[in-house]
């Protein structure tokens, strides 16, 4: 299995989050949220003692907002609780604004063997549109700090799609992306929620979102730049150098199972998902005084929707799904029982089915949404 961690805390809030994040919580909230975090790490394994944890995210939020100490705790009380296999990736993400030398010393002492950091853009116009907390400067001497301790395993996240980039500004935060050489990069286009203050200035006619063309021609124009410097398009928004794909990730895109832990956090067990309520009140205030918290049943699925979930899933990855192996595990064959929605998209040129797999197209990719959503129906 995998396992999350969700933190949920920031230095400040950028425009366009979703994220279950609050802003400016002092260190006492932080101390008490770790302590509750301890408490159900314990309670969690103590339920599920045969489990094997091949991966670890510590995400958010910001998690590098803790210190050594609080990291050290959390990693290991998930080893004292669970059994955590010899070579499990433990990933942490990371605002530039947060990391320093002693940090990233922690983080290695800590055993995280992995690092994501949140880069968005290398220029400060568009990073101040996004509020975030830091300019380009920070995010270039953050990348020399983590080379200069000698890490080679990290992600850096871009957005695209931003209210008046053109592609040559997409372009050059590309080729700034790779001088930093990182072995992953996540680029994920600019999706906007109203209630975000970004959403609120496009709904009121203050920021125009770009048009769907110009989104594609970004995304085409970062698959061609990747490809031809060597990274995998393994999963729509994900790239990597050769074997450097995200094994946490991976879980939740093969249909794996996965526990959530942190307010906020989502678990996938025997075909139930469920989440520990988004409220860090309640969630800490709870286990500190040793009554259960919060927990949704978000939906229980059996066979059909089982499957549905592992086919949306598994088109998320380019190497999509094989098809023979979903027979096997649900029983159903899509090639015959989607007939008509899969010629329709062939014929389209948005999937593909070869040698036994069924996977999208580049054109699909950008269109994914649309059909995942007519496979649904
Ligand atoms: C939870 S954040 C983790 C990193 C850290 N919190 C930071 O932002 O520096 C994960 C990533 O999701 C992406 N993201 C968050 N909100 C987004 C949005 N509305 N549209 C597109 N990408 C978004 C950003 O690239 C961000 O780095
Ligand atoms: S730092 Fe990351 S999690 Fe926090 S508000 Fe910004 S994008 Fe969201």
């Amino acid at each position: 299995m995998g396992m999350y961690i969700h933190i949920p805390f920031c230095i400040k809030k950028c425009r366009y989050c979703d994220f279950y994040s609050l802003p400016g919580k002092s260190g006492s909230d932080l101390d008490n949220y770790v302590r509750a975090l301890l408490k159900e790490i314990k309670i969690r394994g103590g339920q599920m003692p045969t489990v094997q944890l091949e991966s670890i995210y510590l995400g958010g939020g910001t998690p590098s907002l803790l210190d050594g100490r609080q990291l050290r705790s959390i990693i290991k009380a998930c080893g004292d609780c669970f059994n955590i296999l010899p070579g499990a990736e433990i990933s942490m993400e990371a605002n530039p604004a947060t990391l320093d030398k002693a940090k990233l010393a922690a983080m290695e002492a800590a055993g995280i063997n992995r690092l994501s950091l949140g880069v968005q853009s290398f220029f400060d116009d568009e990073l101040d549109l996004m509020g975030r907390v830091h300019d380009a400067a920070a995010v270039r001497e953050t990348v020399d700090l983590i080379h200069s301790r000698g890490w080679k395993n990290f992600n850096l996240d871009l957005i695209y799609g931003l209210p008046g980039q053109s592609l040559g500004r997409w372009l050059q935060n590309l080729k700034q992306a790779l001088d930093c050489k990182p072995c992953h990069l996540s680029l994920y286009l600019l999706q906007l929620e109203q209630h975000t203050p970004m959403g609120k200035d496009v709904a009121r006619g203050r920021l125009q979102m770009l048009d769907e063309d110009e989104e594609w021609h970004m995304y085409n124009l970062a698959m061609e730049y990747l490809a031809k410097r060597g990274f995998d398009h393994y999963e729509i928004s994900n790239f990597c150098l050769p074997g450097k794909e995200c094994r946490h990730n991976l879980v939740y895109w093969q249909g794996r199972e996965y526990l959530g832990l942190g307010a906020g956090a989502v678990s996938f067990v025997a075909g139930s998902r469920y989440s520990n309520q988004p409220n860090l009140k309640l969630y800490t205030e709870a286990l500190l005084s040793g009554k259960p918290w919060p927990v949704e049943e978000l939906e229980h699925m059996s066979g059909r929707d089982l499957m549905i979930d592992a086919l949306i899933l598994g088109l998320r990855l380019c190497a999509g799904i094989d098809l023979a192996d979903f027979k096997q595990r649900f029983g159903a064959d899509i090639s015959s029982e989607h007939k008509e929605i899969i010629a329709q998209y062939m014929d389209r040129g948005l999937l593909n089915m070869e040698n036994g797999r069924l996977s999208f197209t580049k054109a699909g990719y950008f269109l994914s949404n649309q059909v995942l959503s007519h496979f649904i129906d």
